[in-house]
């Protein structure tokens, strides 16, 4: 890190490293809104040969590209299914609803971040009744909170979708951890999806990106979309080129993201006091004692370390701008503390 701060709140704040930089200078652009930008559209045609789609749309941000991708799957008055817990419902300002006017028909998730399908495929609204909302989608998130939806479950969440006949929709926002996890490669985890959105500024330690994948016909639903919200951009190949530098480089080291969580997980879970939740990919959840809280984080404030808290809960996620030394620092801030 450039300042000496160990930063486990996000896998979002990572910098761009020099090579990143130097990437996006270099880069040939064009005018995008033209499609005139070499480095976006050659983005694009990766990911999507990649990926398995037939076209990619490059956008700014992860809450922009699902909200193109629910506005290309459904119209005023459609309903989507969608974990109760999933970023889509919960942190994305309401955009579907707002802009799309489209209900989200939120499903109780298990703990493991799977919504019951059973639950799913009993708030299919009647067809054919003016009385309901038309359900025409199926919303899923892969990592959930960092945990990999097993792929048995997928299949049979796409056997519904076609069953009733509603488009399927992946968050996959940190696709790529979930790939990685699984050892498998990335185009399997989009597998059986009508519509993908992957982000660059995550793990993969981009500082602005993402991309909604989906068939030519979606894609060009969604394009016109994202210029009707004002995310039409120009020369954003300077963006498009960091994210091809992320693919390129940053893809297989999400693994030392996952081992350094592992190792913070079973240092946090030999300290009886906290109660430890993971590894999950490169996330760790624990709770602290509740009468600890302030002069815990007073501690960690005095020791450079910043973590994401709702109240006693904690979560820690591991990414580029943590290395080894900067693991051991937070480990043994909470055993100095702890122990
Ligand atoms: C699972 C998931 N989906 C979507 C998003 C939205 O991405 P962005 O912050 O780029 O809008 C996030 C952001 O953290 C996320 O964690």
């Amino acid at each position: 890190m450039s300042n000496d701060w160990v930063d486990l709140r996000s896998d979002t704040i990572t910098r761009p490293t020099q090579a990143m930089r130097e990437a996006g200078l270099a880069a040939p652009v064009g005018d995008d809104v033209f499609g005139d930008d070499p480095t976006v559209n050659a983005l694009q045609e990766r990911l999507a040969s990649e990926l398995g789609f037939e076209q990619g749309l490059f956008v700014a941000s992860g809450t922009q590209s699902n909200l193109l991708g629910l506005m290309a799957h459904c119209e005023r008055g459609d309903e989507y299914l969608v974990g109760s817990e999933a970023h889509t419902y919960k942190f994305e300002g309401g955009g579907a609803a707002v802009l799309g006017s489209i209900q989200p028909q939120p499903i109780p998730q298990d703990a493991d971040g799977t919504l019951p399908l059973g639950l799913a495929e009993r708030a299919i609204k009647p067809k054919g009744d003016p009385h309901f909302a038309r359900t025409r989608l199926l919303a899923l998130e892969n990592t959930f909170s960092g945990r990999v939806l097993p792929q048995a479950y997928v299949d049979d969440a796409r056997a519904l979708a076609t069953k009733h006949e509603l488009g399927f929709h992946l968050d996959g926002a940190r696709l790529f951890n979930a790939a990685v996890a699984r050892g498998v490669a990335p185009r399997e985890v989009a597998r059986g999806f009508d519509s993908v959105s992957i982000c660059f500024s995550k793990g993969l330690g981009a500082p602005v990106g993402s991309m909604l994948l989906g068939s030519a016909a979606l894609i060009e639903r969604a394009k016109r979309w994202r210029k009707v919200v004002g995310g039409g951009w120009r020369q954003a190949g300077l963006l498009a080129a960091m994210a091809n530098h992320a693919i390129d480089h940053h893809v297989a080291r999400l693994a030392d993201d996952h081992a350094r969580a592992e190792k913070l997980a079973n240092a946090l879970r030999a300290l009886p006091a906290l109660k430890v939740e993971g590894p999950h990919t490169n996330m760790v959840f624990a709770t602290l004692p509740a009468d600890t809280l302030q002069d815990f984080f007073k501690h960690l404030e005095a020791r450079r370390i910043r973590v994401f808290t709702r109240g006693p809960a904690l979560r820690l996620v591991t990414h580029l701008d943590i290395d080894d030394a900067g693991l051991e620092r937070a480990i043994g801030a909470f055993q100095d503390f702890y122990r």
